[in-house]
């Protein structure tokens, strides 16, 4: 039997300790949040990317009465990034959730599928993507889609 850990990086920056872009950034994700639809959940998710030419984009979760066909913040910001600007890479995703009248103390991790379809980019760009998730104790910043998820499944697990 072995045993294997893997570790899961990441660094808490307070809001004024971010760097003028990241804070940049992370505005851009709390002022999309006022674009979600979302009557059902109540939460209002906010995303903005920032590509290698230096646009930044934006999306927010988009909502449906048959929970499956809406979708997240992150993904309407990255697919939208990849639609309109196929040829920038995403360089930085930044992440805010506003409920009940306030953004969240703590960071909302994007959910599975998200951080699935993050690694999809970075491996179809072949960079990582820096990732800042805004709350309002602290901004968790990591590298790369790899430090939220272990045991990644990629194109190249699928090659013999
Ligand atoms: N949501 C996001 O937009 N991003 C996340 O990382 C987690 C959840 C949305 C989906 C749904 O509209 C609402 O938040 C509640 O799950």
């Amino acid at each position: 039997m072995k045993e294997k850990e893997i570790i899961c990086k990441f660094k808490i920056y307070g809001y004024e300790e971010l760097a003028d872009s990241d804070r940049e950034l992370v505005d851009r994700a709390k002022d999309a949040t006022r674009t979600s639809y979302a009557p059902y959940s109540e939460f209002r998710v906010g995303a903005a990317a920032r590509l290698s030419d230096g646009t930044i984009v934006t999306g927010s979760n988009q909502e449906n009465a048959a929970f499956p066909s809406g979708t997240c913040a992150e993904r309407t910001a990255l697919f939208y990034a990849n639609a309109a600007h196929p040829d920038e890479s995403v360089v930085e995703l930044a992440v805010a959730a506003y409920t009940n009248g306030t953004f969240l103390k703590a960071p909302i991790p994007p959910c599975g599928a998200c951080r699935q379809v993050i690694l999809g980019i970075e491996e179809r760009y072949k960079r990582p993507i820096r990732i800042l998730l805004f709350g309002t104790e602290g901004t968790y910043v990591t590298d790369s889609a790899k430090a939220l998820l272990p045991l990644q499944f990629t194109g190249e697990s699928m090659k013999e």
